[in-house]
């Protein structure tokens, strides 16, 4: 009885020795990994690239904060994914979001764009600049 109790425990004890390395430093999601808050998979990185290339910077402010824009932190707590991307296709013209419907990176990259802002306000992405992950 005592060996069953003793050996159920220790396989507990490796199990959530396990579960802490995998955390160290690394979260993953569907939609991004993200090691050190700033090493992030290539998709994810892609996504990056693309915020850069469109300067969605101009108006959501470097650090995706807010300028004449809102802040995307905020905003990808609540809009879903497909608000999101017609938001991006469509734009909001009479408020001032462009329609990057003709940028053919950006269409390219919805999923990516939106894995990239979705990991910076998680908080998973603590840095604004990223790097890619090597494997
Ligand atoms: C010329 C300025 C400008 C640029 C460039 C721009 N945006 Fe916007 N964006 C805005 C404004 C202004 C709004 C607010 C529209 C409104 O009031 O509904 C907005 C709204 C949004 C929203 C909806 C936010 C919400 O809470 O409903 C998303 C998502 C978004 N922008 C993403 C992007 C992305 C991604 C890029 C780059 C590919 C980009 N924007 C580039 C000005 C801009």
């Amino acid at each position: 009885m005592h060996r069953v109790i003793l050996a159920a425990a220790l396989a507990c004890a490796s199990a959530a020795v396990a579960l802490a390395e995998d955390k160290a430093g690394t979260v993953k999601t569907e939609l991004y990994t993200v090691v050190d808050g700033y090493k992030v998979d290539g998709n994810t990185m892609k996504g990056f690239r693309t915020w850069r290339a469109a300067a969605c910077d101009r108006c959501h402010g470097a650090n995706q904060e807010g300028l004449v824009g809102p802040s995307l932190i905020a905003s990808l707590k609540v809009l879903t994914k497909d608000e999101f991307k017609t938001t991006v296709i469509e734009g909001r013209l009479e408020k001032g979001m462009v329609a990057f419907k003709t940028s053919q990176q950006v269409m390219d990259n919805l999923d990516n764009l939106y894995a990239y802002l979705k990991g910076r306000s998680d908080g998973a992405i603590t840095r604004t600049k990223v790097e890619e992950l090597k494997e």
